[in-house]
């Protein structure tokens, strides 16, 4: 199975978290491919593989910027997305309290409006708790993807 991990980012967190994955999760899955969000739209949820989306949080709660496209594509070009298993790593800072990790969460919302189905629950880092994404984002993932490949159909897997 492969697991697709989308980048939404500006100054590189998620894709830092998103590489320690790819770095470190290759026992637990047979291929994991880093893709910035920048210029993508609907079909790349195409592809018969697991995916995670790996977004930060800016403006008024919004996606970054590189993925803005993506974003807004899944809406104007909607489609099914029942074929589609997802999990999502939100990166935020909970001084932005009204607003914490809405980028990841606008995502899992759209996602599972499509019919996409989600497995596990989104993992949101704050980055004024001082932790290290990476490390923490990292061993998230070990668990999620554990949860991710046993629920997966025994073909893909
Ligand atoms: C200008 C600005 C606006 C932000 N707005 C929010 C926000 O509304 N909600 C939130 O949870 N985090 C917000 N953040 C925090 C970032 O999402 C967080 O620091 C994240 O780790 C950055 O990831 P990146 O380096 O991949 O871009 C904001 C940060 C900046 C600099």
């Amino acid at each position: 199975m492969k697991l697709k991990i989308l980048v939404g980012t500006m100054t590189s967190t998620a894709d830092y978290v998103a590489q320690a994955i790819q770095m470190d999760c290759a026992d637990l899955v047979g291929e994991i491919e880093v893709l910035l969000m920048d210029g993508l739209d609907i079909s790349v949820f195409d592809e018969d593989a697991l995916y995670l989306i790996c977004s930060a949080t800016y403006g008024s709660g919004d996606v970054p910027d590189n993925a803005r496209h993506l974003y807004e594509s899944m809406d104007t070009q909607a489609k099914f997305l029942g074929h589609v298993r997802y999990g999502v790593i939100a990166l935020g800072d909970s001084t932005y309290m009204q607003t914490f990790c809405f980028g990841g969460k606008k995502f899992d919302e759209r996602l599972s409006g499509l019919g996409a189905k989600r497995v596990g629950e989104v993992w949101c880092h704050n980055a004024s708790e001082g932790t290290m994404p990476e490390t923490e984002g990292t061993a998230w993932c070990r668990e999620w993807l554990v949860q991710a490949v046993a629920a997966a159909p025994a073909a893909t897997v």
